[in-house]
């Protein structure tokens, strides 16, 4: 997948999708936007939006097995994450939320919706993300080609990206989530968030594009690792899918491949 694109276009493309984020479209109308830039062009639109309803795991509960356990995953996918999804629809229809609009724009605007639709919300989506950045442990795990340039460029290498990043997730304070993400610079950044918080809200102290998130609540790992989060985040690195984090950067940026 490659193709020529003139710095210029690239500008105009990321400050579009910078200006759908400001204005709190969502990712369908922003892969319209882009699409509509150029009928070649992979973006967001290819990534599809975030429905209010549970999507299959893309794997089996064992698949991620021995970095998170099949237990964890069963109970996490089952119980919790479906829980986000069934109570996320329950706020949509009690605050009139249209559901065939994309949860993106909900959470552009979540500050005018209720704690249950914040929480839930988040939840949903975040989950929903997180399932998607796991795949089958591989050796030597590891990004490729320009989102594995972006990240040494903005972090020095891909240790210390791993090392900040990891450092998030173990220095959240009770439940939250670590990231990488693009801001509005669109420049690659690692932040937290607390609870179900994530960078699509506009009261979130991180504003941007997730294209990485770890799950650093207890229920994702307690389980197997106890009150280890470290050694649970050392191992997740095992089974990140690079392939959906590249989707999901180059969907923002449309960055040749
Ligand atoms: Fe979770």
């Amino acid at each position: 997948m490659t193709h020529k694109q003139s710095p210029g276009r690239r500008n105009f493309i990321a400050n579009s999708v910078k200006g759908s984020i400001a204005l709190g479209i969502g990712m369908n109308a922003t892969g319209a936007l882009l699409t509509s830039c150029s009928p070649a062009m992979h973006v967001g639109a290819s990534m599809g939006n975030t429905g209010f309803d549970q999507q299959p795991l893309p794997y089996k509960y064992d698949a991620l097995e021995t970095m998170i356990d099949t237990k964890t995953m069963e109970i996490h996918y089952s119980k919790h994450a479906s829980a986000y999804s069934k109570n996320v629809k329950e706020a949509a229809q009690a605050e009139g939320v249209n559901m065939n609009e994309p949860l993106e724009n909900v959470l552009a605007k979540i500050s005018k919706y209720s704690a249950k639709m914040r929480n839930n919300g988040g939840g949903h989506y975040n989950h929903e993300m997180f399932w998607q950045c796991m795949r089958p442990m591989q050796t030597g795990n590891a990004p490729m080609g320009n989102l594995q340039s972006a990240i040494i460029k903005a972090f020095g290498s891909f240790e210390d990206f791993k090392k900040q990043f990891a450092d998030a997730g173990k220095n959240r304070f009770g439940s939250g989530w670590a990231w990488l993400y693009t801001d509005k610079n669109n420049s690659l950044k690692i932040g937290s968030t607390p609870n179900q918080d994530n960078p699509l809200m506009n009261i979130s102290d991180l504003k941007g594009f997730p294209v990485l998130g770890l799950d650093v609540w207890e229920h994702a790992y307690y389980l197997k690792y106890q009150n280890k989060r470290a050694d649970y985040i050392e191992n997740w690195w095992k089974v990140v899918n690079w392939d959906y984090v590249w989707k999901r950067y180059y969907s923002f940026y449309n960055i040749p491949a």
